[in-house]
């Protein structure tokens, strides 16, 4: 259960929003924005990055959270997620893909809040654990 208001989330998806206009999709030209929302309050943003040999591309939601982890971040509440194909209205929202479910989840474990955006008035929202049953993480090894 999220504690942000819901300007504070309709804040975080205008970042994604924003963030997704920086997004480097010249191959699926499906562009992606992230804004992810650490437990101080800080935002650190991400959008899709693509590579002319497609597997080192990197979604959104992983540009993010590498960047916040970089700069010694790592404990997070909430993430909003937008996405759509350039110049076209999204008809479904970006829920994240498997690999981001899963490097999300190393960090912030089942409780993450996940904003599914289509405009900051159009969202849904679930858990990370809800979007990853049964994940495998940190404690898993132990
Ligand atoms: N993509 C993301 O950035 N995040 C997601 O959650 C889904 C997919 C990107 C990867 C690729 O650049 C493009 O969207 C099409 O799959």
């Amino acid at each position: 259960m999220s504690e942000l208001t819901r300007e504070e989330k309709q804040a975080l998806i205008r970042a994604a929003l924003d963030a997704r206009t920086r997004a480097v999709a010249p191959y699926s030209r499906f562009t992606v924005g992230a804004a992810l929302r650490s437990a101080d309050g800080q935002v650190f943003t991400g959008c899709n990055i693509e590579n002319a040999a497609f597997t080192p591309t990197s979604c959104a939601e992983r540009t993010a959270l590498f960047t916040a982890v970089s700069q010694g971040v790592t404990r997070f509440t909430d993430i909003a997620v937008v996405g759509a194909k350039m110049g076209e209205v999204n008809e479904l929202v970006t829920a994240p893909c498997g690999v981001c479910r899963q490097a999300l989840y190393e960090f912030c474990g089942p409780s993450l809040n996940v904003i599914m955006a289509k405009t900051p008035d159009d969202f849904i929202e679930r858990t990370l654990g809800e979007l990853l049953p049964f994940g495998f993480g940190p404690a898993n090894i132990e």
